[in-house]
């Protein structure tokens, strides 16, 4: 295993549950990482948080043995001077604040570094317009952990260069991903696919049908699920996955898709999963 300096850096905006987790897969795989957010409170612990994850990631051996991490760097406005080869966007599912970042940061790079949205839901090239040069927006669709699931999903918008999309799954193969390349969409493949089923899960739970537990089991007992549906959206965010089914509703047309008042009832109290330590499940403490 080299532990040559990488050819690439990344500065990623925003670091709540996915940009911690995309920046703990990059420095474990030996990319520096400049992380931004405009929250200093979440600069102040996400230290500790990628410290966590990189040994879990260790001890799961979904990161390199003997590679050297690399360098993490954090601050609340991007640090121009970093010179990133990949800038990855993922702050909220908000496609008027991605916007405003977007429309923000594309001015401090060079004109050819390509600009990575990492939105569940929103196409691609409804953020094109605010970039500088559309050629070099793309999405990449991290899963959730991302260290730990080597797929991504790629969105190539109507926009997006072929030399944006080279450049891109060649950070990705340094970063031990496999990318499948789809079309644009609202929701793409899995976010199409996963976020109305994890909704249905929580109109089940809120009909009286079964329980939490019970939902859960039978989807991976019998269906062969790896996680089940109130897990895995505890894992997402409450909060994330009812502003990607609100964009889901709106962008298709299919009112189904609109989060389900179960699901709303335990934003709007704080349960959002994991991350605040309580949703669909008890978790005894905020787990980042
Ligand atoms: P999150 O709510 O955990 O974190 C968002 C972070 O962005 C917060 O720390 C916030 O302070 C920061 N932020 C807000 N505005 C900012 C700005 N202008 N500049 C810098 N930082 C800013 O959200 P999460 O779950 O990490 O989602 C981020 C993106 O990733 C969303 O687009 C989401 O749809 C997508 N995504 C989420 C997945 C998940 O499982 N949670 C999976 C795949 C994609």
């Amino acid at each position: 295993m080299t532990n040559e300096p990488s050819a690439h850096r990344l500065t990623v905006l925003g670091a709540g549950v996915m940009g911690a987790s995309i920046t703990t897969t990059a420095l474990g795989h030996g990319v520096p990482v400049h992380l931004v957010d405009t929250d200093p409170q979440r600069l102040a612990e996400v230290g500790a948080v990628v410290e966590h994850q990189l040994r879990f990631a260790r001890m799961m051996g979904s990161l390199p043995a003997g590679r050297e991490t690399a360098a993490l760097t954090t601050s609340t406005k991007p640090d121009t001077a970093f010179g990133p080869t990949v800038l990855v966007e993922a702050i909220v599912e908000d496609a008027g604040r991605k916007a405003d970042v977007l429309a923000e940061v594309c001015g401090t790079l060079p004109p050819d570094t390509p600009i990575v949205t990492n939105t569940s839901s929103i196409p691609v090239d409804e953020l094109a317009g605010a970039v500088d040069d559309p050629a070099r927006l793309i999405g990449v669709h991290f899963m959730n952990p991302p260290y730990l699931i080597p797929f991504v999903e790629v969105i190539r918008g109507p926009r997006t260069a072929g030399r944006t999309l080279d450049a891109v799954t060649s950070m990705l193969a340094v970063l031990g991903r496999d990318a499948v390349v789809v079309r644009d969409s609202p929701g793409f493949v899995t976010s199409r696919l996963l976020h109305p089923m994890l909704n249905d899960a929580a109109r089940l739970l809120g009909e009286g049908v079964a329980s939490a537990e019970q939902v859960d089991t039978l989807m991976q007992g019998c269906l062969g699920h790896r996680t089940g549906p109130l897990r895995t959206a505890d894992l997402i965010g409450l909060d994330n996955l009812a502003d990607s089914l609100r964009i889901l509703a709106e962008r298709t047309g299919i009112d189904s898709h609109r989060p389900c008042r179960t699901l709303l009832e335990k934003v709007r109290n704080g349960d959002l999963g994991r991350k605040s330590g309580r949703g669909f499940y008890e978790y005894g403490e905020a787990q980042p």
